[in-house]
């Protein structure tokens, strides 16, 4: 498919911006900067917290972080267990209660989570993290996707 196009001067903090590219949803959601510092805390509750499995994401996006800009992530929106659509839960801890719920992704089909990098938790049905697309920067405000 064509490389897709995404202008992201209007996205606020906390938001997410959804756009298809090559039949799948592609997330991009600007992060704040305590979910940013919060990220790193979570890594041993994680099954690949440094990115290591190199199928889930480019080259060029490496760490925690899982992006090319702090603040701005950019997610294929689909499960990696059965491919469900995963909930954004920026805010809300999922049920069961669990305390150390930092926010993430949480997918109703069978309960798997994922932090704000799309980074999966130990002892969850998905096997990987969520992909990240290839992508660059046009400009500040401009994504391509592809
Ligand atoms: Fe997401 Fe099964 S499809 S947990």
């Amino acid at each position: 498919g064509a490389p897709v196009t995404v202008d992201i001067s209007g996205l606020e903090t906390g938001a997410r911006l959804v756009n298809e590219w090559r039949g799948q949803p592609i997330w991009i959601v600007k992060r704040s900067p305590e979910i940013i510092k919060t990220l790193p805390m979570l890594d041993s509750r994680l099954r690949d917290p440094k990115s290591d499995n190199k199928d889930q994401q480019p080259a060029y996006i490496t760490g925690e972080l899982r992006s090319i800009k702090p603040e701005i992530s950019v997610l294929v929106g689909l499960c990696t267990h059965l491919g469900c659509s995963p909930e954004m839960k920026a805010e809300i801890r999922p049920e069961p209660f669990d305390p150390e719920w930092k926010g993430g992704y949480f997918c109703p089909c069978h309960k798997s989570r994922f932090d704000m990098a799309g980074r999966v938790f130990q002892g969850v049905p998905a096997p990987t993290n969520l992909v990240v697309p290839p992508h660059y920067y046009e400009d500040d405000n401009t994504i391509v996707i592809g």
